[in-house]
């Protein structure tokens, strides 16, 4: 094949003598075909990048051959860098010098953008000299996700195609551009309706090639924003310190990007490099990396992969308070029929209105048109008789947390769902297998423990009792999928994996409060560390009436050796519940939404610790931080080690995503990994030494020590 115009003959294929089959030349008449192949979404693992430079470096020198076509086989172009590969030592060739010979090439090089062309697939894509866009391409820099910034010229090649401010929004927000938008932004020339990548880029590079197209390489155009960018990067700066506190790529981002303004190509490239490097070693990647992992990993439960899952198209609902309601919007939003049965008529009108403002909530924020609202609510069908249950697939219970009350209505759906309807609870507590054991189907009973507000909140604690059929499990995991959740199995325990942790460590603030922190400081403490809000804002915005409940109906049953701290009782029983009563721990004048310290409750502190004839004592942001995340972890080991977790990396899914633990920080677990495993289990033997019955250590965390592992090995080896 070397007629100088490309034709659609069939190829020859010239397989590069690269590592087999990870990107296969073909040539169509003078035009080389590089196809990337290297499932699942051709990441650019140090292989893909040697066959890259090799079949580049041949169609360069190969006289027959005019021009030069990437393409990705599957689904995506180029996903980016290959993630398992970070953190080892780099392996030549380097992305950037892959982008680099790209650019320098002499013949002119099309890219064609087919699917995903993110990170370091769509920096392939810019050093290339000409890009081509079918419909479902999605380009990005997303670097930012994972505690980086784009390390193969995307900062200084970006800014030269679509502005510096552009460019910098792109990499700040790390969400892809459907390619109509990069289009319109100037990241590509072309976007084509058509289907096959091969043909669309052939048939494009053919016409360049008539017109005498030569090579264009990005380095050489000017930042088309020269003018006002400096200021527009300055403006961003002071918002992105504002918006991303305690974050480290977004400044180093926009300092690469400054670098595209003030410094010729190759000098903007070392900086880049350097601000990458920079990155790359922060504590923040290795967090925000493990939670990138974490978050697909948990998916992959034996149970759920061993059996296909139930059909589920009709969805029932019993309850329609906070949780029902929510939990109808999330499933109505993806698509399903839900019934919601209510106790009677005045209990289902308030569902229904619950369901509806929601809905209504959705349209005002614009994440909902009115009319998908209406579309929603005609598949939403509420009622009070059960025989309307007969036909669905699957029932999720969200009435009120007691087991009694839960059992009649799992008796009552035993006798009203057809044979292998999955029948779920979203009880906090209780213990599903006693459910589950008042009805004939034990095999089908299973948790769903979504949180609030459900139809936002990312996790769902899948909560599978011994009896539990493994195509039940499978079938709660693709419903969280469809639900655009993120499922995590756990075991039957009090609390499951994340409330029974919870309980561990807002156990040792209340400690930390009677033995001489204000309720101020430890919020202070547990909010620089990187969550939104501390453990007693969260108790005034949720209720103290909740927790106060619970504490009395557990009351019988608490070891009488332990420490019970008191203060909470004492607000409650002023009728202080928080944010709905105007006042908690924190005051809340005129309805208002975040609290002012309250002197009165500082002094209701002071006289439980001397009716306890405890001398305060104080404690630094870093002290409360020890004890509460020690806590946290202890009690995360024990939850893997009664394998009421599968894996580490469980526990970390399940704060990430339904607590509000900071995701560069990647989870308690990775946390307690990146301080080493030793010091967090001398400082636990260390508060033992005041209690030694709440700071048990877990036998897995001594067994760890032991053995000089960390929690991650038990990930890996799970894997
Ligand atoms: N490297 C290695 N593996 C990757 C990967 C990557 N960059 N991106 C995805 N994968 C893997 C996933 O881990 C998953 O593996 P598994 O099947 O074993 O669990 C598999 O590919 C499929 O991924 P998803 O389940 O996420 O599939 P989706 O179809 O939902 O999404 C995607 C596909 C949009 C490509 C999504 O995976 C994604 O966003 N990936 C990350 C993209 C990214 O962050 N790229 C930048 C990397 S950093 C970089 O390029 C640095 C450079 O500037 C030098
Ligand atoms: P809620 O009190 O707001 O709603 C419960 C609803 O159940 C009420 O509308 C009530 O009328 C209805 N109900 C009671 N008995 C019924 C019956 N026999 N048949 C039909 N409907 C009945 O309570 P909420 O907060 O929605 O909690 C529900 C469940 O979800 C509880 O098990 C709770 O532990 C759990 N949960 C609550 C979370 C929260 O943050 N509120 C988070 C996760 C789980």
């Amino acid at each position: 094949m070397t007629s100088a115009a490309p034709s659609n003959a069939a190829p020859s294929t010239a397989a590069a003598a690269a590592p087999a089959g990870v990107v296969v030349a073909e040539t169509h008449g003078g035009v080389r075909v590089l196809r990337i192949d290297h499932p699942p979404v051709n990441a650019l693992s140090q292989a893909v990048r040697a066959g890259l430079l090799h079949a580049l470096e041949q169609a360069e020198q190969d006289p027959a051959i005019q021009a030069v076509l990437l393409v990705g086989k599957g689904k995506a172009f180029i996903a980016g860098a290959d993630i398992r590969e970070f953190g080892k030592p780099p392996q030549a060739p380097v992305l950037r010098d892959v982008c680099n010979r790209i650019e320098a090439c002499a013949k002119p090089v099309i890219a064609v953008l087919h699917g995903a062309a993110l990170g370091g697939g769509l920096e392939v894509a810019l050093a290339a000299h000409y890009r081509l866009l079918l419909p479902q391409a999605k380009l990005g820099l997303p670097e930012v996700n994972l505690g980086l910034l784009p390390g193969a010229g995307g900062t200084q090649r970006a800014p030269r195609l679509m502005g510096a401010k552009a460019a910098a929004e792109l990499m700040l927000s790390g969400k892809p551009l459907s390619a109509q938008a990069a289009l319109a932004a100037g990241l590509a020339d072309r976007l084509e309706a058509a289907d096959d990548p091969v043909a669309a880029g052939l048939a494009w590079a053919s016409a360049l090639l008539a017109q005498g197209a030569a090579a264009r390489r990005t380095r050489d155009l000017p930042v088309p924003d020269a003018d006002t960018a400096q200021a527009a990067l300055q403006a961003l700066e002071q918002e992105t310190a504002r918006k991303t506190r305690g974050l480290f790529s977004p400044l180093k981002i926009i300092e690469a990007v400054r670098a595209a303004l003030q410094l010729p190509f190759e000098q903007g490239l070392a900086r880049e490099r350097e601000l990458f490097l920079e990155c790359m070693d922060s504590p923040q990647r290795q967090g925000l990396l493990h939670a990138f992992w974490a978050e697909r990993e948990v998916l992959k439960v034996p149970q759920a992969r061993e059996a296909a899952p139930r059909r589920v198209e009709r969805l029932a609902v019993i309850g329609g308070g906070t949780m029902g309601a929510g939990i109808a919007v999330a499933a109505l939003q993806a698509g399903l029929h839900v019934h919601m049965i209510e106790r009677d008529a005045q209990a289902i009108a308030r569902g229904q209105a619950n369901v509806e403002k929601i809905c209504d909530g959705q349209v005002a924020k614009g994440r909902l048109t009115p009319q998908a609202r209406d579309e929603l609510l005609a598949r939403y069908v509420p009622g009070t008789d059960y025989q309307a249950l007969a036909e669905v697939d699957l029932v999720i219970e969200a009435v009120f947390e007691d087991l009694q009350v839960k059992q009649d209505v799992f008796r009552a759906l035993d006798r009203v769902c057809k044979p292998g309807a999955v029948l779920a609870t979203n009880t906090s507590y209780l213990d599903i297998a006693a459910i589950a054991a008042v009805t004939a189907r034990p095999q089908d009973v299973i948790g769903l423990h979504f949180f609030s507000p459900a139809h936002i909140m990312k996790l769902l604690e899948i909560v599978v009792p011994e009896r539990t059929a493994a195509d039940v499990v499978a079938t709660a995991f693709a419903l969280a999928q469809r639900l655009k959740k993120i499922p995590v199995r756990a075991g039957v325990c009090d609390g499951f994996i994340g409330n029974r942790i919870l309980a561990a460590y807002k156990q040792a603030a209340d400690y930390l409060m009677e033995d001489g922190a204000s309720p101020y400081e430890i919020d202070a403490a547990v909010r620089d560390f990187g969550f939104a809000m501390g453990p007693f804002q969260v108790i005034d915005l949720a209720g103290g009436d909740i927790g106060w409940a619970t504490r009395k109906r557990r009351a019988a049953t608490r070891d009488p050796r332990a420490r019970y701290v008191e203060i909470a009782d004492r607000l409650c029983e002023r009728g202080w519940f928080g944010q709905k009563t105007g006042r908690g721990f924190y005051l809340y004048p005129d309805g208002a939404r975040s609290g002012q310290v309250d002197p009165q409750v500082l002094e209701i502190i002071d006289a439980e610790r001397q009716r306890k004839g405890i001398a305060a004592r104080s404690f630094t942001p870093e002290e409360i931080m020890r004890r509460y995340m020690a806590a946290m972890v202890n009690e995360g080991a024990k939850v893997v080690q009664e394998g009421i977790a599968l894996r580490p990396l469980d526990v970390d899914a399940v704060f990430l995503f339904g607590y509000g633990f900071p995701r560069w920080r990647g989870g308690p677990m990775k946390w307690a990994d990146m301080q080493g495993l030793p010091q967090v289990l001398a400082d636990i033997q260390a508060f033992a030494r005041q209690d030694p019955l709440f700071w048990q250590p877990a036998a897995l965390l001594e067994q760890l020590v032991a053995q000089g592992r960390d929690f991650d090995s038990l990930n890996r080896a799970a894997a």
